[in-house]
């Protein structure tokens, strides 16, 4: 269960990157978007820095999200940072076993994603290089929105291109009333934004979401 910081208070940002990795999360996952790939613009490295230290002392990991134009010219920053993954999408990277391979050569695992309208099948080639694999469940730019059901079917295209150890994560909109059914098509790690931030307690209902689906 990873939460997207995208949905953070970000007056309180530490404190609630604190009270997530006390109730129990060691992935983060930061949505970094430029205004070209996608309308909204969000962080860069500076804010995977500004809290790199309270997750690695931790045993945690950040999981990156790159909805960005040209991402290889930006991943050596991402890493310097503290990122530990980078996810790249396929649709802004004509040399994906590239760019793949420059994630791994700084040393971090390495994602490749797709939009909600990108066949399944134009990751089948990455998924021999790639340490995991992202269905987009949303179109990217935003949190909140509503979950997208061919992300089911999708997921389970997905899962049949994974070679053994790979990760098969779902993003956007998983929330309790989907979370279960992503879960059983295959996914092993599940983001959330606002199922997380917009509620009370972060904390508790990073706990909720992950009894559901038995720590994934
Ligand atoms: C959307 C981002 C997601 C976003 C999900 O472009 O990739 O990571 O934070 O937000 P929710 O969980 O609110 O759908
Ligand atoms: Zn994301």
């Amino acid at each position: 269960m990873i939460p997207s910081i995208l949905s953070a208070d970000f007056g309180a940002f530490r404190s609630q990157v604190v009270e997530l990795l006390d109730a129990g999360a060691r992935a983060f996952h930061v949505d970094v978007m430029d205004g070209h790939f996608v309308p909204v613009i969000t962080f860069g490295p500076r804010v995977v820095s500004s809290f790199a230290d309270l997750v690695h002392e931790r045993g945690g990991t950040i999981d990156v999200h790159l909805m960005i134009e040209q991402p290889e010219r930006q991943l050596s920053e991402f890493a310097r940072a503290g990122a530990d993954s980078c996810t790249v999408h396929v649709e802004t990277c004509p040399h994906l076993h590239y760019t793949l391979g420059l994630i791994h050569e700084l040393g971090m695992t390495a994602g490749a994603t797709l939009n909600p309208a990108t066949p399944t099948a134009a990751l089948r080639e990455a998924a021999r290089e790639a340490d995991v694999l992202l269905c987009m469940s949303v179109n990217p730019g935003w949190g909140g929105q509503k979950f997208i059901e061919a992300s089911i079917d999708r997921l389970g295209e997905l899962r049949a291109l994974l070679r053994p150890g790979m990760g098969l994560e779902v993003d956007g909109g998983i929330a309790p009333a989907t979370i279960a059914r992503c879960h059983t098509a295959g996914a092993n790690l599940m983001v959330a934004g606002s199922a997380i931030y917009d509620q009370p307690s972060p904390g508790e209902a990073w706990q909720g979401l992950s009894a559901l689906v038995a720590g994934a």
